[in-house]
């Protein structure tokens, strides 16, 4: 039946090849998209499109949606991860799993008790599509998606997303049966507008093709029989295979009379013939094919067993006499031949029957240990009151639904909970949840809580249901609602309530973020840190994270900040997912505001572990946000940019606070490179108002002017952004360099005087804190603006132990060509050359035409950026590690050395083999060695360039 040659549907399958070619090509992927009644052959094509892929050699994966399956949220998610993994080897498969696609994990952790995180859903959904991209940038594949009616919400959200912009190299062929009551319409419609997206609708057999099946299905046939088959049927492949099958099972020639019994009963379709079929069978068989059908597609014997009461042997023997009949697939797991023989089973069990079933399913499969979305689904089936767990486990699945972002089923499993009797705390979680439903469309008012909250004695209770709304508000910037809905969890929340932590979190992250409330948080930080001191304790992970973050925003100096977020790294694995989201991104700000970056490398790379450990998206986005920006200070402009495709792309779907951040740094990077229209248009993503997001954002502003010669912008850009920063309590001089670069603005203004007080300024209250960026931008300005070159070179000492590359390369430029102004040529060429080499590296295309302008007018050449600085464009850390490598240790010993992982040495010596344009460890010891004739210190080698005295690390050893 299935692998026999399909009629009359050339012109489908000329349009599915020419999808895989374009796919098999590397072009764009493809979607097509098949619609049509049920029976009319669409599964029949999803084959068929399987088999021409496998022929080219693309790899094809089937996965279908299931009508039990609607409401459990990511049902067939899963299974298709799955399918993708079990596809890879070991090694293939863990390297997926790194990157984005690794946010599938929950998935593959079945029955995971863990409460889901609030943003498990999207995290999973965006891991789906990575998934599903990663697969197929490595060889071409066929997703074919089966009865994408039954499709559970966050599931076809994520193929929504798929379809939208396909990946290259895949080809997503999909089919829905057209007419479903109860389908997802407005998402199939999202599905059917997909750009790129071919429509099918085949058409019914015609006569000559009804015949030429039945021919093969019956052997001859009365060509009086075919035609009024045809009729009947209407040239529906599944009626004519039906009436075949039960001809078949009557041992009734297919003649003139059999078309007279036909027309009878074939407009009756497909249950008539089945109901036949199946009573023509042993009561077991008729017991077990209804057990499936309540059950669904794939159900454990054990469990049809049970429901059938019968016994596995007579289970076994039943599923045999029902293949045999045509009902069942043969085989395990017990499936029906085609849903709609699924269906027409269903018909044949009298209304209260099945609803007592599915009460007794429901039962069975709690017993099992199934996951609570699976008891549920059969819940909603049963009549109320059937079974005393009935409201417990529908308000537990309801409110899973609406976490993991399907508020509709969420909502229907909610309604169908209040007709159960409901002992009081559930009714209450009912009601939460049923708030918590509308959250999708905004956050729910004060009002709206208030009633809701107002009755409910259960302090746990209002606390969690807080948690959820403040965490919402959070993400969509409402500080103010986040500071009241947390307000209102804590009053509420036992002491002991695991809940009552992160509220406290949340609301002085959110005070921190808002002027009227600057100063709650402060007086909180310093309630914190004594009870901490009090009590012997150095805090939780989260609350470090936010008091680093605030002791940064009042200048703390980078040595209190590393001793503050030492350690946080290696504790993320056992956080809760919003604690550990927000002990990584202001550990990062402080620690990053600071140039301490290594640090940020090993929190960031903890941080992307835990999210994907817990598929939250919200972490996972947050780890990358914090990336874009140390690859920004690191001068690894293109990585930065590349870096920022998920939070802008998130920033698009309403996470203002994503969009806002990441806009300025990529802008920034843009800058960097030369590149001012992309520039401009990272800029034009932001909107952040009034908020302190904007102060950031007036930075690159500020950079963009400055580079297009457009100092009057730029100068008020620089001071908006001091008034804003100002505004909120960040007083940091690490964080953005505005008082530096308001100097320059103002030396290009032509204003000296003013130009020479604020560089002087911004010196001083930069050498306070400490930070070596900082320092070494407010010495250049003011060396820039004095004509001075003793600060140049004091920026250049402090910068050279800066793993701010760009800064660095930045400071070289400036020094030479200050050297070259006071006709010091030969000093001026090799600092020069030295700053050509760095630009190069960090991709700097102005500054390397600014320092090669300079170069020239020092009679010098350019030589190639490696002969001469290969070993100066390291950062720090891969200097460490490449002094390691060169004395012969294995990176585990390197590992296990300097705390880090065995990926992390890989990393840092990959990209240290590659500014040095080596690719052996051979090659890199005679690099390191050339002319370094020992050790010394605590270093196991020096390198050979730069040969200059090491420096302690902070402005202590500058000033
Ligand atoms: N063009 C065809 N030529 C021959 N047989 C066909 C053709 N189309 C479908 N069939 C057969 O008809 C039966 C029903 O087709 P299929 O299961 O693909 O229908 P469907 O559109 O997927 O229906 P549903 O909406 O119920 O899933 C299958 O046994 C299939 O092999
Ligand atoms: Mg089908």
């Amino acid at each position: 039946m299935a692998t026999q040659e399909l009629l009359e549907r050339e012109a489908e399958l000329a349009a599915i090849t020419r999808a895989l070619d374009a796919a098999t090509a590397g072009d764009e992927g493809h979607s097509v998209l098949v619609e049509g009644p049920a029976g009319i052959g669409k599964s029949a094509l999803l084959r068929a499109a399987a088999t021409l892929a496998r022929a080219r050699g693309v790899s094809a994966v089937t996965v279908a949606g299931l009508e039990l399956e609607r409401d459990v949220p990511f049902g067939l998610g899963t299974r298709l991860a799955q399918e993708l993994l079990d596809d890879l080897d070991g090694g293939d498969r863990d390297a997926v799993l790194q990157g984005p696609a690794g946010l599938v994990a929950p998935l593959l952790r079945p029955g995971d008790p863990g409460r889901p995180p609030v943003d498990r859903d999207l995290g999973v959904g965006q891991g789906l599509r990575a998934l599903v991209a990663e697969r197929a940038r490595r060889t071409p594949l066929t997703l074919l998606l089966d009865d994408l009616q039954w499709v559970d919400g966050p599931s076809l959200r994520a193929v929504v997303g798929l379809a939208a912009s396909v990946p290259r190299g895949l080809v997503v062929v999909g089919a829905i049966r057209a007419g479903d009551p109860g389908a997802p319409e407005d998402l199939l419609d999202r599905l059917r507008a997909g750009t790129g997206t071919t429509l099918l609708r085949p058409d019914p057999l015609t006569q000559d093709g009804t015949a030429r099946l039945l021919a093969r299905e019956l052997g001859s046939v009365d060509p009086a029989f075919a035609e009024a088959c045809g009729r009947a049927s209407g040239g529906n492949p599944l009626l004519v295979e039906e009436v075949a099958a039960s001809l078949r099972a009557q041992g009734a020639p297919a003649d003139a009379a059999a078309a007279f019994a036909l027309r009878e009963r074939a407009l009756e379709g497909v249950r008539r013939t089945v109901a036949v079929r199946l009573h023509r069978l042993p009561v077991a068989g008729q017991d077990v094919a209804r057990a499936v059908a309540v059950l669904g597609d794939g159900a454990s014997p054990e469990v049809v067993a049970a429901l059938a009461e019968r016994d596995r042997r007579e289970v076994e023997d039943a599923a045999d006499a029902l293949a045999a009949a045509d009902v069942l697939l043969p085989g395990a797991p017990l499936r029906f031949r085609h849903a709609l023989v699924a269906d027409a089973v269903r018909a044949t069990i009298p209304d209260l029957a099945r609803a007592r079933l599915h009460a007794r399913a429901a039962q069975l499969l709690a017993r099992d240990g199934a996951p609570v979305d699976r008891v549920a689904a059969q819940l909603v089936h049963a009549s109320p009151g059937a079974w005393d767990g009935a409201g417990a486990a529908l308000a537990d699945a309801g409110r899973n639904a609406i976490v993991a972002g399907d508020p509709p089923a969420g909502r229907r499993m909610l309604e169908r909970a209040l007709d159960e009797p409901l002992e009081e705390r559930d009714r209450w979680r009912v009601q939460i949840g049923l708030v918590l439903a509308r959250t999708d469309e905004g956050i729910p008012g004060e009002e709206d809580l208030d009633e809701t909250l107002r009755d409910i004695r259960d302090g746990e209770l209002v606390a969690e249901g807080c948690h959820a709304l403040a965490l919402r508000a959070y993400l969509q910037g409402a500080y103010g609602e986040v500071v009241r809905a947390c307000e209102r969890g804590l009053a509420a929340a036992p002491d002991d309530s695991p809940h009552a932590e992160p509220l406290r979190d949340l609301r002085y992250a959110a005070r921190s973020f808002s002027p009227a409330h600057a100063q709650d948080a402060a007086q909180e930080r310093a309630v914190r840190v004594a009870s901490w001191r009090e009590r012997g304790e150095r805090g939780s992970v989260a609350a470090r994270g936010l008091l680093a973050s605030t002791l940064a925003a009042i200048a703390a100096p980078p040595t209190e900040i590393l001793a503050l977020t030492d350690g946080i790294a290696d504790q993320l694995e056992d956080a809760d997912p919003m604690v550990s989201m927000f002990s990584t991104s202001f550990s990062a700000i402080a620690l990053l505001w600071s140039d301490e970056l290594d640090a940020v490398e090993a929190l960031v790379d903890a941080a992307f572990a835990q999210a994907r450990r817990l598929g939250s998206l919200t972490a996972f986005t947050t780890a990358a946000q914090a990336r874009v920006i140390l690859r920004l200070r690191q001068g690894r402009f293109a990585e930065a940019i590349a870096e920022s495709r998920l939070p802008r792309e998130l920033g698009g779907a309403g996470w203002v606070l994503y969009r806002d951040w990441s806009a300025g740094r990529v802008a920034q990077a843009h800058v960097r490179r030369g590149e001012y229209a992309e520039a401009r248009a990272a800029l034009a993503e932001a909107d952040p108002g009034e908020r302190m997001e904007r102060g950031f954002l007036e930075e690159a502003i500020g950079d963009l002017a400055l580079a297009e010669d457009r100092p009057q912008d730029a100068y008020a850009a620089y001071l908006t952004a001091g008034r804003m920063l100002e505004r909120w309590n960040v007083h940091h001089p690490g964080a953005v360099l505005w008082r530096p670069q308001a100097a320059l603005a103002a030396h290009r203004l032509g204003r000296a005087q003013e130009a020479r007080e604020r560089a002087a300024e911004a010196v001083a209250i930069a050498r306070a804190n400490g930070a070596r960026h900082a320092v070494g931008r407010a010495l250049r300005v003011l060396g820039a603006v004095t004509g001075d070159p003793a600060p140049l070179e004091e920026a250049v000492a402090v910068l050279r132990d800066s793993p701010s590359l760009w800064e660095r390369a930045g400071g070289l430029a400036d020094l030479g060509a200050a050297q070259r102004r006071v006709g010091r040529i030969a000093l001026a060429r090799p600092t020069l050359r030295e700053a050509i080499a760095l630009a190069e590296t960090c991709g700097a295309a102005p500054l390397v035409a600014q320092a090669a302008g300079e170069l020239a007018a020092a009679g010098g050449r350019r030589s190639r950026a490696r002969e001469l600085d290969g070993l100066a464009a390291l950062t720090p850390s891969e200097r460490r590690i490449a002094a390691r490598a060169a004395a012969g240790r294995s990176n585990p010993e390197i590992a296990a050395e300097l705390f880090l992982t065995t990926k992390t040495v890989e990393w840092h010596l990959a990209n240290a083999y590659r500014k040095l344009g080596i690719s052996s460890r051979r090659a890199l010891r005679r690099e390191w060695f050339a002319d370094v004739p020992s050790a010394d210190g605590d270093e196991v080698a020096r390198p050979r360039a730069p040969s200059r005295p090491r420096r302690g690390r902070g402005p202590a050893g500058t000033a």
